[in-house]
C-alpha cells in the first residue's frame, strides 16, 4: 500500500486539540482549519516534481527549479472547502475541482448530488476532505476523479479512522493519505470518536 502518513508537528497537534473541543465557536474553528491546512498542503505537497527553469536575476542568468505542473485540488463538498483555502493559499496556482456528495443516514452510503472538474490529465491531484469516517465518499470522490486521467492522487484530510483507512486502501491502494491524525474508531453512527464532531456543521456554524 502507499504511504498513510501522519502529520507530526507540534503546531498541528495544538491546534488540533483546540478545534477538538466542544465549546470551540465557529469563527475559531474556521480560523484553526485554515492555518493547519497550511501545514498540512506544506506536507502534502512535499516531493511534487520540480525542473530547472532558466532566469534572469537582477545580477546574473541562472537555472533554478519551479513546479512541473500546477496541481488539481478537489474539495469533497461541503467540509472539504474548509481546508481548501488554506491548501490554495500554498498553492495559489492550483486549479479547483468540487464533487458534492451526502451520506445516506442509513446505509452511510455517498449519494453523488454535484461533480465538476478542471482538465486534470496528466496532472497531481489533491484530494481534500476534513473526515476520513467510512470511506465511502472519498472512495466514491476518487473514482470520479480517476475517471479523468490524473497522474497520480493524494488523499488530504484533518482526522482518519482506522475503518476509513483500510477501507480506502481497500479500493484505491494506489492514493496515499497524508492526515493529522488517526483517531481511535468509528461510533455507531458513523462519526470519529474522539473526533470533533460534524465537520461541516462546526465550519459553518449549522446543526
Ligand atoms: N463526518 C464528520 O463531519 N464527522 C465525523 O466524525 C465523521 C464524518
Amino acid at each position: 500500500m502507499t504511504g498513510l502518513n501522519v502529520v507530526d508537528h507540534p503546531l498541528v497537534a495544538h491546534k488540533l486539540t483546540q478545534m477538538r473541543r466542544v465549546e470551540t465557536p465557529s469563527s475559531q474553528f474556521r480560523l484553526l482549519l485554515t492555518e493547519i491546512s497550511l501545514l498540512l498542503a506544506y506536507e502534502v505537497t512535499r516531493d511534487l516534481p520540480l525542473r530547472d527553469v532558466r532566469i534572469t536575476t537582477p545580477l546574473t542568468e541562472s537555472d533554478q527549479p519551479e513546479l512541473v505542473d500546477d496541481p488539481v485540488v478537489v474539495s469533497i463538498l461541503r467540509a472539504g472547502n474548509g481546508l481548501l483555502d488554506g491548501v490554495l493559499q500554498v498553492i495559489p496556482s492550483a486549479r479547483v475541482g468540487h464533487v458534492g456528495l451526502y451520506r445516506d443516514h442509513d446505509t452511510l452510503e455517498a449519494i453523488e448530488y454535484y461533480c465538476k472538474f478542471p482538465p486534470m490529465e496528466g496532472r497531481t491531484v489533491i484530494v481534500v476532505d476534513p473526515m476520513l469516517a467510512t470511506g465511502n465518499s472519498a472512495a466514491a470522490a476518487l473514482d470520479r476523479v480517476k475517471a479523468n486521467g490524473p497522474a497520480s492522487i493524494r488523499f488530504l484530510c484533518l482526522l482518519a479512522a482506522p475503518e476509513g483507512i483500510e477501507a480506502l486502501r481497500a479500493a484505491h491502494p494506489d492514493v496515499a493519505i497524508w492526515t493529522a491524525s488517526v483517531d481511535e474508531c468509528l461510533n455507531e453512527v458513523g462519526y470519529i470518536v474522539p473526533g470533533l464532531g460534524d465537520a461541516g456543521d462546526r465550519i459553518f456554524g449549522t446543526t
